[in-house]
């Protein structure tokens, strides 16, 4: 039984699992509402936020257990990468409960993370390709192993959920009833259900000089600020008459981009023999992996190259607490990075780079 605690970022996230994936407890409080209420997250905020809540979502994962501390077998919590103050809250809480009760702590890295929980409910073996795209990352990898991973791109600039949380921004989804409590991906997402998606032009692909695997979405970002400047000057409502159009045509190039390194990454994978053909499966996840138009998009690439595609349930793809206690399985099933005494957890620091 081991419990996992997640704080690098916007959620407090708790959950117990058991060595074959099954969920005991857990409990979940998402900042979101007073972030989008900010206009983005603000550190301190987020902090406090979390050092509010942490006692009581822990306390909560483990009633819903049945559970008490000393019944653990190991307590994992994210100490890499995310932000520090926020990361910070979660690393501590939980080496103290590790020195008060006597039970081993494992250190967790939030992409390694993300990159496992397909394996909680579905049969992946190693190695597989992953695909992470979140409010804070884009990377591509190859999961050679619970702690060995072969990273094949990143995104050099910013990240594809951040960049469409600052596009439902500039375009105030939030003033429409319907979107006003959703993150700016998932108002994005629905809102294109209405548009054209070749509605706007966004020119050359981003890096499509550079033959790698590098993802950037500052340029389209620009793109898609350039248009909405252009519609504004001619509109002066709240939200512009365009707005779903630009939302279609902006989710439509920010996928197309992803894709196609993607596949240039499977290509790549080919060529090196990397994963046994027959077996090659896709596993994508991070919050923006919620997206269903980008999944059919996934899926058609999947078809094509020859893959299988994984998306755990959007429940998992999102941060949550559970990721973090099966990656602390994950460890502990193979013996990895288990930190068993008071120096060993007491050496172990947050690393938010
Ligand atoms: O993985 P996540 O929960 O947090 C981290 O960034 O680590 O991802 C949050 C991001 C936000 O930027 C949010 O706008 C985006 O995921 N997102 C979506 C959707 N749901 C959440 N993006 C596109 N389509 C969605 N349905
Ligand atoms: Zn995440």
């Amino acid at each position: 039984l081991i419990l996992g605690i997640e704080t690098s970022c916007d959620d407090t996230g708790a959950a117990i699992v058991d060595s074959t994936g099954n969920i005991i407890g857990e409990a979940l409080h998402s900042q979101l509402q007073t972030h989008l209420a900010m206009g983005g997250i603000i550190p301190p905020i987020a902090r406090d936020l979390h050092i509010q809540n942490i006692s009581q979502i822990v306390e909560t994962a483990l009633q819903n257990a049945n559970l008490e501390v000393k019944d653990l077998d190991a307590i994992a919590a994210t100490v890499k990468p995310g932000m520090p103050l926020s990361l910070v809250v979660g690393t501590e809480f939980a080496k103290k409960l590790c020195k008060t009760w006597n039970v081993p702590f494992i250190p967790i890295h939030h992409m390694e993370a993300h990159a496992l929980t397909a394996r909680m409910v579905e049969k992946v073996d190693f190695p597989f390709l992953v695909l992470l795209v979140s409010g804070g990352h884009c990377l591509l990898a190859v999961a050679k192993n619970v702690d060995e991973f072969l990273l094949l791109g990143e995104s050099v600039d910013s990240a594809p959920g951040e960049v469409l949380d600052k596009v439902a921004r500039r375009l105030k989804l939030r003033n429409m009833p319907a979107f006003s409590t959703l993150s700016g991906g998932k108002a994005i997402e629905m809102l294109a259900t209405q548009g054209d998606v070749t509605s706007f032009e966004y020119g050359n692909q981003p890096m499509f000089k550079y033959n790698d695997c590098s993802f950037s979405f500052t340029g389209l970002r620009e793109k898609v600020y350039k248009h909405i400047g252009r519609e504004e000057i001619i509109h002066t409502d709240q939200v512009l008459p365009s707005a779903a159009n630009l939302c279609a045509s902006f989710q439509h190039a920010l996928f197309s981009h992803i894709c196609r390194r993607l596949q240039r990454g499977m290509h790549y994978v080919d060529m090196k023999q990397m994963i046994p053909e027959g077996a090659r499966k896709l596993v994508v996840s991070g919050g923006v992996a919620c997206n269903d138009y980008f999944r059919k998009y996934l899926s058609i690439i999947c078809a094509e190259m020859g893959y299988t595609l994984v998306c755990p349930p959007p429940k998992l793809c999102t941060d949550n607490g559970i990721m973090i206690a099966w990656n602390g399985m994950e460890k502990w099933t193979a013996g990895i990075g288990i930190a068993k005494n008071v120096d060993d957890i007491n050496a172990i620091d947050i690393e938010p780079k």
